[in-house]
This record gives C-alpha cells, sequence and structure tokens, in this order.
C-alpha cells in the first residue's frame, strides 16, 4: 500500500452553530455547540486513514489536554504520530468557527504549535513515503522547504492553498503534482475568478506557468473541474442531493480521499469522483474530522448511485 506523509496543522476546533452569522456589535443565541479535533493538516490525515491510508503525520501540538486528545485520537484512526511534536510553551492551535443554518462557516484561527512547524524541525522527520500532503496553515517557509525536498526526492506533492495568500511564493507550486484550491483560494492567489469553464482554464493556465502539474478545482456544489495542461478538463459533479448541515472539513476530507484514490492508480476522474462522494457525506455531519467518512460509507453512497470505485 501507498504511504502518505502529511505535514501540517493540527487544531482544536471549537465550533458553534446560528441561523445567520453574528453582525459586529451584536450577541445572538446558538442552535449547537461542538468541541472537537480540526486544522486543515489533522483533518486530511483522519479522512485518508479513515477510508484506508497508510499515514505518518508531522506537525505539532501544545502539552496541553487538546494535544493529548489529539494524538490518541489519531492514533486510533491508524496515524503514525511519531513526527508530532509536543511543545511545552505553546498551546496547541485552535480554531474558533460559526457554523450557519446553510452550513456555511466562517474560521478564525489561533496557530499556536503550528506556528513553530519549522522546516528545521520537519524535514528531518520525514518518513520514506510516496505522497507528501501539505495545505496552508503552517509556515510558509516550511511548505517551501517540503516542495524542494520532495523535488529533490521524486515524490508527489498535493498542496491545498488554504488558507490562502496573495502573495505566495512563485516556488511554493513548482512541480507540485496537484493543487486543489477551492473558487475563494483560487481568486486569491491567481486573481481570477473561476465562475465558469473559461475562467477555470485561465486560473489553471497560471498554475502551470508556476510549475504546477494538475489542478483540482473545488467549487463546492457545482462540483470539481480537474485541468491538465493540454488536456480537455474532467468535470466531476458533486452530490447535491445529499443534506448539508456543515461544510467545516469539506475541502480538507476531499484532498484525504482524492489522494488515496489516486495512490491506488485511480483516474483522475474516478478519484475525483469517490472524494466528491466522500465529502459529500462530510457536509451531512456537525464537525471536522468527526464528520468524514468510512471506505465502506463512501462505497455505499457510490453503489447507491449505481456508481463503483
Ligand atoms: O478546513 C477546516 C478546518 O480549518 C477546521 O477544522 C479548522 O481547524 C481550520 O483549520
Amino acid at each position: 500500500m501507498k504511504k502518505f506523509c502529511i505535514v501540517g496543522s493540527l487544531n482544536y476546533d471549537v465550533s458553534i452553530s446560528s441561523p445567520e452569522f453574528p453582525k459586529p456589535g451584536e450577541t445572538i443565541h446558538s442552535t449547537g455547540f461542538l468541541l472537537g479535533l480540526g486544522g486543515k493538516g489533522g483533518n486530511q490525515a483522519a479522512a485518508l486513514a479513515k477510508v484506508g491510508g497508510n499515514v505518518a503525520f508531522v506537525g505539532a501540538v501544545g502539552a496541553d489536554a487538546f494535544g493529548d486528545s489529539y494524538i490518541s485520537e489519531l492514533n486510533r484512526y491508524g496515524v503514525d504520530t511519531s513526527g508530532i511534536a509536543r511543545l511545552d510553551d505553546v498551546s496547541t492551535g485552535v480554531a474558533v468557527i460559526e457554523v450557519n443554518g446553510r452550513g456555511q462557516n466562517t474560521i478564525v484561527l489561533h496557530a499556536g504549535a503550528n506556528a513553530r512547524v519549522t522546516p528545521d524541525y520537519v524535514l528531518p522527520r520525514i518518513p520514506e513515503c510516496d505522497c507528501i500532503l501539505l495545505q496552508s496553515e503552517i509556515p510558509v517557509e516550511t511548505n517551501l522547504a517540503v516542495v524542494a525536498y520532495a523535488s529533490s526526492h521524486g515524490i508527489p506533492v498535493v498542496l491545498d492553498p488554504a488558507p490562502a495568500r496573495a502573495d505566495f511564493p512563485e516556488e511554493l507550486f513548482r512541480g507540485l503534482a496537484y493543487v486543489t484550491p477551492n473558487e475563494t483560494e483560487c481568486e486569491t492567489i491567481t486573481g481570477i475568478e473561476v465562475t465558469d469553464d473559461e475562467s477555470a482554464l485561465r486560473a489553471a493556465e497560471v498554475f502551470f506557468s508556476r510549475g504546477v502539474q494538475h489542478c483540482v478545482f473545488k467549487r463546492g456544489k457545482e462540483g470539481v473541474i480537474f485541468l491538465s495542461p493540454g488536456e480537455k478538463p474532467i468535470y466531476s459533479p458533486s452530490f447535491n442531493e445529499l443534506p448539508v448541515v456543515d461544510t467545516t472539513a469539506a475541502g480538507d476530507t476531499f484532498n484525504g480521499a482524492f489522494a488515496y484514490a489516486i495512490g491506488l492508480g485511480k483516474s483522475p476522474s474516478t478519484a475525483c469522483c469517490f472524494a466528491n462522494a466522500a465529502a459529500g457525506l462530510a457536509v451531512g455531519k456537525r464537525g471536522a474530522q468527526a464528520s468524514s467518512p468510512t471506505f465502506a460509507e463512501v462505497e455505499a453512497l457510490l453503489t447507491s448511485y449505481g456508481l463503483k470505485f
């Protein structure tokens, strides 16, 4: 089986729901509250492990109760946590999440230990692996160092450029196997709003010109567009009929499931379909890691649509 290494963030999520987001200066009552494990790195690790992937994680938590429960939960999913540092002078990362009645969310991050995931810490701890997954909640210098390391070792990298920055260094994208932004992230990075095929192609050209091999644009309800230089786009619809309760970590679930399928040698179209199904199931439940499905759950959904993995 392929081995995946995820270098990234681990957060404790404090998630509160209400029919509408509060306005500045307004106090409102919630309709639900959830404490759980999150962080885009941790969510991708959980999603990948839950569908059957062999995952090692490199990152950091604080020496606090959040960090304790984080590591034991990832162990429960079968993730190799030996590359996670316990830092005693900083807290575990925290995300304060608001979810509205339509399942949309807003997130404020406190980086905590994630800010201390430095190149010096990470590079010696990357295990032998077949693929590396990155996001953007650790220092950009670390992601740059990992991209350079992966390139010199011939390891494909999947970068989820989330949260996105307009000033990402160009080298961050050099040689990436896959970049997987959502529409907002795509616009922040390329300056191009993806609304249709033509704009998707223009945005993809920006990534290709920086050295990306394949673009996977996550468009929520509109599904996914997979683009490779000189090839026809591949469209993969989302599972729109499923209930939307909480979209937190839908993108992370997509990435974990997508990487798993690509690692099995599935075609881009099959991998996107599998990942869309996993994300579709995740949005039907509250929470981040708690919401990502098992392989059997994804397979059952695909079967109910007459689809095979
Ligand atoms: O993508 C969702 C995640 O973003 C949450 O789990 C939160 O921790 C933030 O990292």
